[in-house]
């Protein structure tokens, strides 16, 4: 057997085509179950380890099948002899052409073939297998997919695999994928790619395809308590509460319900926007019981500038827009480790030197790490020197967990700064919610998208110190200054101080 393989490798490799054909083959089918059986029995879990088995271990197993042809052929021509009697010549075979058929090598011809193209679709499934594997689209082209693999992995779907939500199901989906990953190595290879990577995604599946399969819209019931704590930035960083009570409910056709109406149902809300941000409308259809629709108009628009006339349902990624790759805002992230616990609030002006430390600017990783931690330490050995000497790891830890603060939510490579992925859930400034619920737009009766500060949530406490105590306006710089005004003005007036 081995010397009939022999006889085979010698015929073959008549040439360096041939030769380099038989080495790529060889090698490739040896490493490729090596590897195979090292990463199956969890010897070798790096994720480069799969790019390797199963992306360039076949592509090289198929070079080298090209190589050996491109070799034979070339011999052929050299040689001026057809197939048979070159194998004659190559192989030593003495037969004639019709006993070719019975011969070794023909069955060492035979064999092999099978064996290559059992060795290509297993491989082949494999690589279909690997590429659905959140690991490989997170980390397959590192420095670009590194932010979304970040937020990823801290997300509620982290045990959700990216092609769940990024292709959908059907053959049709899965060729589109595949086309756009190829588009993608490409334009990664060669630099094309935009950084950061423009949103709204246009490719993505429709939410019917993909949040729907395992979030059901008319399922949605009641209400939902959300308590969020935030941090002054004085010397205690002393706690304020908000609580909300959000109006998740669905409802039903006629029966108008919360927030999840939008979705539940025959209902349907679709828009036009003035571009491709999705920022600004230009009109919302709401659809009626008799199957009509309701248009409101906005009113702010002229109509030379509504002639981006490509309208859209309202799905869940209209507000969910950042359902998995969670970006924070600087101060609120601070607010969710303090209030996590992880830190820890005994430093004096914690809130305000963190968030002055996270949130400078700086030019790339490494100067943001030092930065970070100059920032910290030099505040309190300057002002604090007696806590800076006795609770040192107290410190310590507080500057590891801004600076994993910074990493989650910045990545210069990818020119990710604060507030380059805005979510839409909620309303800071005039987005979200506010898109569409706002006076500018109005039907022909003059009738407005509510923005009614009970319509979507019940205010239970707002920047309290326990239960229904408003304190002072926050400073300008922060996101909600007017609501946090407005609401103490509410607040005063109906408690008639
Ligand atoms: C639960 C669903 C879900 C999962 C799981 C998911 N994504 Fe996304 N992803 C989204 C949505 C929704 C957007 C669209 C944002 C938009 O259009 O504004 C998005 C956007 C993106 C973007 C565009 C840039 C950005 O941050 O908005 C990239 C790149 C991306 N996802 C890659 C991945 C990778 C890689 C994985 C797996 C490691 C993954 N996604 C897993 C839902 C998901
Ligand atoms: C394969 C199933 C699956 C898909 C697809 C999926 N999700 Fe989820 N989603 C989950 C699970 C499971 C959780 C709960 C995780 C937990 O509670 O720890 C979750 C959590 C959530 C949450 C957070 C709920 C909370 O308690 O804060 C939101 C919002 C959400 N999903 C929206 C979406 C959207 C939008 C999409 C489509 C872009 C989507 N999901 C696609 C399974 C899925
Ligand atoms: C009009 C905006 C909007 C649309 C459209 C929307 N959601 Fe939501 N969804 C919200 C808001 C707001 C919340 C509450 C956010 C929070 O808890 O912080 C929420 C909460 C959720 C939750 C947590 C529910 C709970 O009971 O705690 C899930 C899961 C979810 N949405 C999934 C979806 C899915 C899937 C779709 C599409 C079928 C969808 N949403 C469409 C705005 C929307
Ligand atoms: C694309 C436009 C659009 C966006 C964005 C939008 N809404 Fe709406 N919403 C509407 C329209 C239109 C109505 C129905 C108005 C009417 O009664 O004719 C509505 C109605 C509602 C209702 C009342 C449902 C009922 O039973 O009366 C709630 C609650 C609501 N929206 C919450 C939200 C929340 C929360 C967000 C942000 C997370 C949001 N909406 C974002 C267009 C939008
Ligand atoms: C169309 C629906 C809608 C309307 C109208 C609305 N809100 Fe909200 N509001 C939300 C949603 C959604 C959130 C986000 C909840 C979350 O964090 O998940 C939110 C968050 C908030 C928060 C918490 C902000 C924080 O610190 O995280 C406050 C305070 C608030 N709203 C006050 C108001 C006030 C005041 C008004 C009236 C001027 C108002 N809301 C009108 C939907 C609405």
């Amino acid at each position: 057997m081995f010397e009939r393989y022999k006889n085979f490798i010698h015929g073959v490799s008549g040439n360096a085509a041939g030769l380099w054909g038989v080495v790529l083959t060889t090698t490739s089918f040896v490493g490729f179950i090596l590897f195979e059986v090292a990463r199956l029995s969890g010897i070798l879990t790096n994720t480069y380890v799969g790019l390797v088995t199963y992306m360039l271990f076949p592509a090289l197993f198929i070079i080298g099948l090209l190589l050996i042809l491109i070799g034979w052929r070339r011999l052929k021509k050299q040689s001026g002899r057809t197939t048979a009697e070159l194998m004659k010549q190559r192989f030593g075979d003495n037969q004639t052409k019709a006993a070719l058929f019975g011969s070794k090598v023909f069955t060492t011809i035979i064999i092999l073939t099978l064996v290559n193209i059992l060795f290509i679709v297993a491989a082949g499934s494999r690589m279909m297998a690997f590429m659905d594997e959140p690991v490989f689209c997170g980390t397959a082209c590192h420095s670009v997919m590194n932010p979304e693999w970040v937020t990823y992995q801290a997300s509620p779907h982290s045990r959700v695999k990216c092609v769940e939500c990024h292709v959908g199901e059907g053959a049709d989906a899965l060729f589109d994928s595949k086309l756009n990953g190829l588009w993608q190595m490409v334009s990664v290879t060669f630099d094309l790619l935009e950084r950061p990577i423009p949103t709204p995604v246009h490719q993505l599946r429709p939410a019917r395809e993909t949040c729907e399969k395992c979030h059901w819209p008319d399922k949605f019931y009641g209400s939902r308590l959300k308590r969020i704590e935030r941090f002054k930035k004085d010397e205690a960083s002393s706690v304020m509460f908000t609580t909300l009570n959000l109006k998740v409910n669905g409802g039903s056709l006629s029966q108008k319900g919360g927030i999840h109406w939008h979705v539940a149902g025959e209902n349907e809300v679709r828009y036009a926007s003035v571009d491709d941000k999705r920022n600004e409308m230009i009109w919302v259809d709401v659809r009626q019981d008799d199957g009509s629709f309701r248009r409101y108009t906005n009113k702010t628009i002229s109509d030379a500038e509504s002639n981006h006339e490509d309208s859209r349902i309202l799905d869940c990624v209209d507000c969910h827009n950042r359902a998995t790759h969670i970006y924070e805002n600087p101060g609120y992230a601070v607010d969710e480790r303090i209030s996590r616990g992880i830190l820890n609030r005994s430093l004096p002006y914690l809130k305000r030197e963190g968030l002055k430390a996270v949130s400078a600017d700086y030019p790339d990783k490494e100067s943001a790490m030092r930065g970070i931690d100059n920032q910290l330490r030099g505040f309190y050995r300057n002002n604090y020197p007696d806590i800076s000497r006795k609770q040192g790891d107290i410190i310590d830890s507080a500057v590891l967990v801004f600076q994993s603060i910074y990493s989650r939510n910045i990545h210069p490579e990818m020119n990710i700064e604060w507030g380059t992925y805005a979510s839409l859930i909620g309303h800071i400034g005039d987005g979200g919610c506010f898109r569409c619920h706002n006076s500018n737009l109005v039907d022909d009766a003059g009738n407005t998208i509510s923005d009614d500060c009970t319509l979507c949530h019940s205010i239970l406490a707002y920047g309290s110190e326990s239960s229904f105590k408003f304190i002072q306006p926050a400073d300008s710089t922060d996101p909600n200054f007017e609501m946090h005004k407005y609401l103490r003005d509410e607040f005063i007036k109906s408690a008639g101080l």
